[in-house]
């Protein structure tokens, strides 16, 4: 089993109606969690490290953690499980230069806060290293609102992908898929309550994603793997049980499951989730030491933290995704 690029995973997602799960890894216990899922469904996966993650456990580590689970899981469970290494947000030539050396199969260039021409030059460039090293390469255009790297983008500064604009963008830079911004938003915050209506329950719900917007990329850009960030869903039992044992999270929102699930049957090959898992790693460690306030042992909170990733991506696997038994 090796680490594969995107490209053959895309091409079967476009033509199945499926999308392929982009998961951000950081520590052993994620990657554990969210590789024995995806062994278990038999579903093709994309591993992604942030410049965060990346500073936060240093790419060696990363690197030997994610070796490490595709040994595990050829010994375990002996059949060759595509995954794909991935920086996400690369923010500049030189970060992705250094994934792409470092045995990262697939980077992110992230320039869509630029002008359309200097996002053209640098994406351009990016392309050009990492096809003369077998690595693809995700570019982005439009902005998604919400929380990159630290750096905070506001709602009212978000603007959606403009469909006249992807074909140029893609001939002219050569990119291998394209994230668009149709109303998805980082974190677990995505919207602010103004932004949103309220259920009978007094949930906040956000306004749809733009089906239109994606139509029309779609048919500007027939068979092109498109890219979703900003995907988690921030489902309302987990933040409860957040807020029940010790947490405070108030009005956290995020995007719909069935709207994921139409988005995954179009052109979106691959839809990013990062900030479930968290939602689903902090719920069990708060919950476990609610129930166990004597606990001081790491293994014993975050053992539960892994098998709660592991559930986590199994669902998305298996009900938003519908990428399962697809490897
Ligand atoms: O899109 C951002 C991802 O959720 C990564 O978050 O920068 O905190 O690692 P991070
Ligand atoms: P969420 O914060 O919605 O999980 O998005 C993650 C993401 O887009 C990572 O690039
Ligand atoms: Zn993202």
């Amino acid at each position: 089993m090796a680490i594969v690029t995107t490209k053959d995973m895309f091409a079967k997602a476009y033509n199945g109606g499926y999308a392929i799960g982009a998961f951000n890894v950081n520590n052993m216990e994620i990657i554990q969690g969210i590789t024995e899922a995806a062994i278990e469904q038999r579903a093709p996966l994309i591993l992604q490290v942030s410049k965060g993650a990346r500073s936060y456990a240093k790419h060696v580590y990363l690197m030997k953690l994610i070796e490490a689970a595709i040994e595990d899981a050829e010994q375990s469970a002996g059949f060759d499980l595509p995954i794909a290494v991935h920086l996400d947000h690369g923010d500049s030539f030189e970060l992705c230069k250094s994934c792409i050396d470092g045995g990262f199969s697939s980077v992110m260039i992230d320039k869509s806060g630029l002008p359309f021409e200097e996002n053209i030059a640098i994406t351009k460039q990016v392309v050009e290293y990492a096809h003369d090293h077998g690595v693809v390469v995700e570019a982005e255009l439009g902005t998604l609102a919400g929380v990159e790297d630290e750096v905070k983008v506001s709602a009212e500064d978000s603007s959606y992908t403009r469909p006249e604009d992807v074909q140029e963008f893609v001939e002219r830079t050569g990119c291998d898929s394209l994230a668009i911004a149709i109303g998805t938003s980082h974190g677990a915050y995505k919207f602010t309550a103004a932004q949103c209506t309220r259920n009978a329950e007094g949930l906040l719900v956000p306004p749809p994603l733009r089906f239109d917007n994606l139509k029309e990329v779609e048919k500007r850009l027939p068979g092109f793997p498109i890219g979703l960030h900003g995907s988690s869903s921030v489902p309302q039992e987990f933040v409860k049980i957040i807020n029940e044992n010790g947490g405070r999270m108030p009005d956290a929102v995020g995007i719909p499951e069935e709207q994921l699930r139409e988005a995954a049957r179009m052109a979106v090959c691959k839809i990013n989730l990062d900030s479930d898992l968290r939602l689903a790693m902090t719920a069990s460690i708060r919950k476990h030491f609610a129930e166990h306030p004597d606990h001081f042992d790491p293994r014993q909170y975050l053992k539960p933290g892994r098998e709660a990733i592991k559930a986590m991506v199994t669902h998305k696997l298996i009900d938003v995704l519908g990428c399962n038994g697809k490897a």
